[in-house]
């Protein structure tokens, strides 16, 4: 029998603890995300490239894109989808929301 899986909007930061470089790093219920000020908004994502688990967290934000600083993949982060290799799999999106100063996100618990 598969478990159910629940999702719970939790409260990860506010909008001014994002740093001038457009880009937050938390861990989450034990994933690594990403809170990024994109060209339309905010957009919450894996922390870890698709390629090699590396660290976007110094990737370059361009418009609503991320450049992986190691090999240069580059992801969409509105749809995760990748623009440009060496990654094939999309980057993990989480749905957000803000409410005044804070940022929430959707977390999955339970589940597979
Ligand atoms: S680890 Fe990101 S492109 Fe290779």
């Amino acid at each position: 029998m598969t478990p159910t899986a629940n999702t719970e909007m939790v409260e990860i930061c506010s909008i001014g603890e994002i740093p001038a470089s457009g880009k937050l790093c938390r861990d989450i219920n034990g994933h690594k995300i990403l809170i990024v000020r994109g060209e339309s908004g905010i957009h919450v994502v894996s922390a870890l490239c698709t390629h090699e688990s590396f660290e976007l967290t110094d990737g370059s934000v361009v418009d609503d894109t991320i450049e992986c600083p190691l090999h240069g993949a580059v992801f969409n982060l509105v749809t995760g989808e990748v623009e440009f290799g060496p990654a094939e799999v999309p980057l993990k999106i989480f749905e957000n929301r803000v409410e005044g100063e804070s940022i929430f996100v959707s977390i999955l618990y339970g589940g597979a």
